[in-house]
């Protein structure tokens, strides 16, 4: 055991266990937040004219309870009309394909691709009606006006979401739930297709602004803030700032044992100056 301490003693001992610690506890933060990214990256523009795919896959992984052609069994409601928006809001946000019959779908990481999702809402689409998805565009919350939507999310959200957006219970077991993992385009999606008990706010109840002023209100103080400015996936620049900052906090305990160090060296040479 002296071994340990003698070497416990040399700075150098003490810098390599700091960065092994700083290291660990980078690794896993890390490990934790690359869980719960819903993909967010809307790469998905591209493959989008052929429904037979989005069939497919519907056959798959939705007729089990919706029907093979969406026409709606005694499990689940028919989707023809639902339209695109809604099969995005449910897919993105992993409340479909439900696993259970309840009184509400909870969120939950999708396994589905983003152009996967597309292929499905667009087959949706193609049985005709509904809201479409939103553009990039659409849902970008650049010069919107922050204060307005807060107005707008006192006045028409904040009596089941909560005024910070935390969720809250309603009656019959049903839920409104937090809106902290919520991407632009799932909260527009949301408010067009109104799932369960939220009410559907069309274009004529909320325009196209009113929707954006909103949606940048509860990103900027529901949301955690997104500091890659686009919805990539949030696990990136979370831990980038993660290893920055342990970074500058490893250099500040470097910088501090450092001059702690040379205090050791000197002290001998003064003595009687200060208690050690
Ligand atoms: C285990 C059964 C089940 C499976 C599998 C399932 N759903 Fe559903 N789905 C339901 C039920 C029940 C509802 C209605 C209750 C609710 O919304 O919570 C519903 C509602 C929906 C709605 C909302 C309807 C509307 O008009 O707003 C959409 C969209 C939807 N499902 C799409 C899908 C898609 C796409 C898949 C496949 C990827 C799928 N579902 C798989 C049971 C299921
Ligand atoms: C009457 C209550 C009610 C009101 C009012 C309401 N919501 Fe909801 N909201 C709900 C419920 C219930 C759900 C869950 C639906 C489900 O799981 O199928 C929900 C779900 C959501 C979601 C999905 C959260 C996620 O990511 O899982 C978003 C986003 C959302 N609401 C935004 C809004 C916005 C924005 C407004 C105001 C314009 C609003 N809601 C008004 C009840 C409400």
């Amino acid at each position: 055991m002296s071994w340990i301490n003698a070497r416990r003693r040399r700075p150098a001992a003490g810098y390599a266990a700091l960065l092994l610690g700083l290291v660990v506890v980078a690794l896993a933060y890390g490990s934790l937040t690359s869980r719960g990214g819903v993909t967010a990256a809307s790469a998905a523009v591209g493959a989008r004219q052929d429904t037979t795919a989005g069939k497919n896959l519907f056959q798959a992984n939705c007729s089990s309870c919706h029907g093979l052609e969406a026409q709606g069994t005694s499990q689940a409601p028919s989707l023809i009309g639902s339209g695109a928006a809604a099969v995005y809001f449910q897919m993105s946000t992993g409340r479909m394909p439900a696993k259970e019959i309840g009184p509400e779908q909870p969120r939950k990481p999708t396994t589905f691709t983003e152009p996967q999702i597309y292929e499905i809402a667009d087959y949706i689409a193609s049985l005709g009606g509904g809201p479409a998805i939103p553009t990039d565009e659409q849902v970008s919350t650049e010069g919107a006006d922050t204060a307005r939507g807060s107005q707008l999310f006192t006045a028409n959200c904040a009596q089941c979401h909560g005024f910070a957006g935390a969720g809250g219970a309603l009656t019959y077991g049903k839920y409104a739930p937090s809106l902290v993992a919520s991407t632009p385009k799932q909260i527009y999606t949301a408010m067009l297709t109104g799932p369960e008990a939220m009410p559907v706010f069309s274009d004529g109840t909320l325009s196209p602004e009113a929707k954006r002023d909103i949606i940048a209100y509860i990103r900027e103080t529901i949301t955690e803030p997104n500091p890659g400015g686009f919805s990539l996936g949030r696990t990136g620049p979370t831990t980038e700032g993660l290893v920055a900052w342990l970074g500058g906090l490893g250099f500040l305990v470097l910088a501090a044992l450092w001059i702690t160090a040379k205090r050791r060296d000197v002290r001998p040479a003064e003595p009687g100056t200060e208690e050690s």
